[in-house]
């Protein structure tokens, strides 16, 4: 062969845009995980762990748009496994997941879906269903305060039958677990049973981006909580502290529309292995640890409660609500106490409480102590304070 044939060799002789030094081992990284052991705004917060960059490095380097990326495409099947279903898409966050789990449910309009009135889906996805399917939100809020049943709730308010005046109903989006509380799988199948028994074409999605705390809570199975849904949208960026990622599963084909679906909003990602690697290891390496996030949960719920904080929503997970206007002060009073503190504490400015699988037992205590050093600075104004509206469980913050 002669020279003259050989391809060109791609070499540096362009400019540099920017410098190739990197900055060397960081120590805001070491700060980082200091501070988050100490940060019970979000189990979102997380910091990724060395086991899950040693992952990323020795992922393969596919490209999944192409379906080439071997580690994501065996850990979409290890997770579809894992629930049950055929297929899974990784995807890169749990509000794609839900919508596009919602754009390929919805397939002619009018038509609208039926949720829990402090959905995610509802409140927190931008209008997402309204925007990317042009679907109609029939939101109910469970007469017994804390989960939607068949009876009283999605039954009565399914839209059903041909009137010209209506949107029907044709898909029921559940939410396990739902600001941290147990949606009771007995229910579930109630929801199912009822829906099958109707002769809809009317589908069940579950948004279960917190669904591995209540496997970790109830002992039963990802597979059998997955088992009466249609689709299962599952984070793996909450609790189990994956950088990025969650999975959607659901049946073959359905799967293959949402990727069709999931490039068409923009959103294939292309050499995804590290990614899918990283989520791996929080699966592997973060879901042992709920249980024990939710007994921190519970400890700080009981504490609070014994120094005469109301809790508003127990901590039946690893989340919890509460109202601590009863002593005198209220959840934003809390929050800047708590910044104060040295090292600091990081409180939501809204009244809830999240636990993650980084959370120190030392901030659970601090956090006590500082509650009793409010509620004696306050003793005066014990009983006085207004009534936080944000104590309600239909409203007030809950974002991530
Ligand atoms: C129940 C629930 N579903 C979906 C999402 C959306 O996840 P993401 O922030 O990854 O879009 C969240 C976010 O916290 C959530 O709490």
């Amino acid at each position: 062969m002669t020279a003259a044939l050989s391809a060109p060799r791609i070499t540096a002789s362009g400019p540099a845009l920017l410098s190739a030094q990197t900055a060397g081992p960081r120590a805001d990284n070491v700060a980082k995980l200091a501070a988050i052991a100490r940060d019970l705004r979000s189990d979102t917060l997380t910091v990724p762990t060395d086991a899950m960059f040693a992952a990323m490095a020795e992922a393969s380097r596919g490209d999944d748009v192409y379906l080439e990326d071997e580690t994501t495409t065996s850990f979409e099947a290890e997770l579809a496994a894992l629930a049950g279903k055929e297929a899974a898409l990784f995807v890169v966050s749990g509000t794609l997941s839900n919508q596009l789990a919602i754009r390929t449910h919805l397939l002619q309009p009018p038509y609208s879906i039926l949720c829990d009135a402090r959905s995610h889906i509802h409140r927190y996805e931008a209008g997402g269903a309204a925007f990317h399917s042009g679907a109609a939100l029939e939101t109910v809020a469970p007469q017994n305060g804390h989960h939607l049943t068949w009876a009283h709730d999605v039954q009565p308010n399914l839209v059903l039958g041909d009137d010209v005046h209506s949107a029907p109903t044709r898909l029921v989006s559940l939410e396990n677990s739902l600001n941290g509380t147990i949606l009771p799988q007995d229910e579930v199948l109630r929801i199912r049973e009822g829906l099958d028994a109707l002769d809809e074409d009317i589908k069940l999605h579950l948004d279960g981006a917190r669904l591995w705390n209540v496997a970790a809570e109830t002992g039963l199975s990802i597979k059998e909580l997955c088992a009466p849904f249609d689709t299962v949208s599952m984070c793996l960026s909450k609790g189990l502290g994956a950088p990025v990622g969650t999975v959607l599963v659901g049946p073959s084909a359905f799967i293959r529309k949402a990727r069709h679906f999931r490039k068409l909003f923009g959103a294939g990602i292309r050499q995804s292995g590290g990614l899918a690697a990283a989520a791996r290891v929080a699966v592997v390496q973060h879901f042992p640890k709920l249980r024990a996030t939710h007994e921190l949960a519970r400890f700080a719920a009981k504490g609070m409660q014994e120094l005469g904080v109301e809790i508003t929503s127990g901590a039946e997970t690893s989340m919890f609500f509460y109202d601590p206007t009863p002593l005198g002060f209220d959840a934003a009073t809390l929050a800047v106490r708590a910044a104060k503190l040295e090292p600091a504490l990081h409180l939501a400015s809204g009244p809830r409480i999240v636990v993650h699988h980084q959370t120190s037992a030392e901030a659970i205590d601090d956090l006590l102590a500082l509650v009793a050093q409010l509620k004696d600075e306050f003793a005066d104004r014990a009983g006085t304070h207004a009534k936080a509206v944000n104590g309600s469980l239909y409203s007030g913050m809950k974002k991530a």
